[in-house]
């Protein structure tokens, strides 16, 4: 995508795309070596991988275990719904795929905060009728929940799998993720699922702390959290084994060569289930 736009396009809803400010969705697109990105995006990944160069590892083993686990409900949970929050910008093998591909007709519904999400969204789903787009704020979870696109493709009142996927971490304490996640957590029905993964504090490693001040004073988000913290998310849900782990040890479909490494162990998740 070229960086001379004069005139930005607009998204639905009237959510202008900024160039001048970096944005996570497209901070996330550099480390997947994506194209949907702008300098000043670049600009923060490359301070942010300065400090921690795994940071490309650990985004590729966030889209693995992403894909394992999609694959895992839809094929053998019988989850057909997908609610999938902070999805980022449509990457190779997104949510939709996976899902549809283990259960024909699943219906997925991506929401994020950066309207590009949507512009790319609308243009490659066009004739996916079972998968929609929403630009939304997940600090509002009462919106989302109510968005009419949302209600078109999900029906609340059957399991759904809520995933929170490499996202509560752009929300700071102050925003309340613990809160969001139980407002979701009550909206949905018993036998559903949540899907969440978060950057997450190493005691050995200082570089998790600097990691954070870059996020913090470079994009505004980026909040490294303890095991303790992610542990509060899954409040009231009943995990499934192994529990939250280290994410390519996650039900790896393989041998873990690095699991002990910076990149195997600073993001964390696991999946949980609501009774
Ligand atoms: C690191 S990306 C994760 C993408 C994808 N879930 C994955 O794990 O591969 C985080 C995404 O969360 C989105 N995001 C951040 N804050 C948000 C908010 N308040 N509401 C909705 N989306 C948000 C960003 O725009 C970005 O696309």
């Amino acid at each position: 995508m070229p960086d001379d736009l004069s005139r930005p396009p607009h998204a639905e809803g009237g959510a202008a795309l900024d160039l001048g400010v970096p944005t996570a969705a497209r901070v996330y697109d550099v480390m997947l070596d994506g194209k949907d990105n702008y300098a000043i995006d670049r600009q923060v990944a490359e301070a942010s991988l300065a400090v921690m160069p795994e940071l490309k590892q650990i985004a590729l083993h966030n889209r693995a275990m992403l894909h394992r686990v999609v694959r895992h409900l839809a094929a053998e949970q019988g989850i057909t719904q997908f609610l999938d929050l902070g999805s980022g910008l449509p990457t190779a093998r997104n949510t939709h795929e996976v899902a549809q591909e283990a259960a024909p007709g699943a219906k997925v519904v991506y929401v994020d905060i950066d309207p590009l999400v949507l512009v790319h969204g609308h243009a490659i789903l066009a004739d996916n009728p079972d998968t929609a787009v929403v630009t939304a704020d997940i600090r509002r979870p009462r919106e989302v929940l109510d968005h009419p696109d949302v209600r078109a493709h999900i029906d609340f009142d059957a399991p759904v799998c809520v995933m929170l996927v490499g996202i509560l971490h752009h929300l700071l304490d102050e925003e309340d993720p613990n809160g969001i996640v139980a407002t979701l957590r009550d909206a949905v029905a018993p036998g559903s699922y949540f899907f969440i993964t978060n950057f997450t504090r190493l005691g050995d490693a200082p570089e998790s702390v600097e990691l954070e001040k870059v996020l913090l004073s470079q994009l505004g988000t980026g909040r490294v959290r303890t095991p303790e913290e992610l542990e509060a998310f899954f409040d009231g849900l009943e995990l499934l084994p192994p529990g939250i782990v280290p994410l390519p040890l996650w039900r790896p479909d393989g041998i873990v060569r690095d699991s002990g490494s910076i990149a195997a162990r600073f993001m964390t998740g696991g999946v949980a289930v609501k009774r």
